[in-house]
């Protein structure tokens, strides 16, 4: 008999839910246990998907335990407290570094061996936490680093340029957050580099610098008129788990445990990665030049700070 997969959810809130309803979507994994502090919300939710499998594929969804985790392939971790208007995600820090402690501990207890996947901000500094105290191998933890970032990249150029989003190969790296940049010097689309094609289509670099502060502010846009986001990060994760679970080797932008590339070491944070079943295959070094790579030593030096406060 062959194994079902089993996915375990700690965090039930929007990003939790929207997550476990894009993966039943998906067919991905068989087996949904759900965790969260809040039973009334994971008895809710395992009711209602357990409904909407008759239109999707069987799966078995439900009332979660740490005990869950023991033969789990993957244990997914959106538990935190989000941002409120304005605030920024490294205001956050301490509060969610808190919570995740009191997760990963009975998750490694529980006899856990798979892979975390970690979508809780500030996500770099909380997945290099959840290392931390797990005392997991760095690729066995993979945030969803600029993922999300990058996907509202491609979005905005893909307007502009009225092409797929998915036929353009940019990058946002560093920070999941203010300091992220885009690497638009080696950007393509069709094998084309980007920037002349965003010149040929009359696109200003006034114009493109615009664009690139509107994709890293999106989430507070986002959180401004309906106060969360949830279904993009959501998928972020669901590709996340589907390049595991099916030992894709794909390359996605998540958070990536340099060592020694760029120029740094023992940090996470948005970098292109391969992910397979081993969880993060290898970090992919893309080239940078000298401002780009200032750019990502400062984003890494914002991490390092924030993760020290976080820890007081
Ligand atoms: C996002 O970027 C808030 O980190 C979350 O949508």
């Amino acid at each position: 008999m062959i194994k079902p997969r089993k996915v375990v959810l700690v965090g039930d809130g929007a990003v939790g839910s929207s997550y476990a309803y894009a993966m039943m979507n998906r067919g991905l994994g068989e087996e949904f246990p759900i965790i969260d502090i809040v039973k009334n919300k994971v008895k809710g939710d395992v009711m209602d998907l357990e409904d909407a499998q008759v239109f999707t594929e069987p799966k078995h969804v439900y009332f979660g335990t740490y005990k869950d985790c023991k033969d789990a392939d993957i244990v997914v971790i959106t538990a935190g407290t989000p941002q409120k208007k304005g605030e920024t995600r490294l205001a956050l820090v301490s509060r969610n570094m808190h919570i995740v402690a009191s997760i990963v501990k009975p998750v490694v207890q529980s006899g856990f061996k798979g892979i975390f996947v970690v979508s809780a901000n500030p996500v770099d500094i909380i997945t290099a936490a959840v290392q931390k105290l797990s005392g997991w191998p760095k690729n066995k933890v993979i945030g969803t680093g600029t993922s999300l970032d990058t996907t509202r990249l491609q979005v905005a150029l893909g307007k502009k340029l009225h092409l797929n989003p998915q036929s353009i190969n940019a990058y946002i790296m560093g920070e999941h957050g203010d300091s992220e940049f885009a690497d638009l010097a080696e950007a393509s689309a069709g094998n084309r580099p980007l920037l002349s094609m965003i010149k040929e289509a009359g696109i200003s670099k006034d114009e493109l610098t615009k664009l690139v502060a509107k994709v890293r502010n999106k989430a507070y846009y986002i959180i401004n008129a309906k106060g969360a986001t949830y279904y993009g990060v959501a998928e972020a994760l669901t590709r996340i788990c589907q390049a595991v679970l099916k030992n894709e080797n794909t390359i996605l932008p998540t958070d990536a445990p340099l060592n020694g590339e760029y120029g740094l070491k023992d940090v996470y944070i948005g970098s292109p990665t391969v992910i397979n079943a081993s969880g993060i295959a290898k970090v992919i070094q893309v080239p940078l030049n000298d401002q780009e790579e200032t750019l990502m030593k400062k984003s890494a030096a914002t991490l390092r700070k924030v993760a020290k406060k976080g820890m007081d």
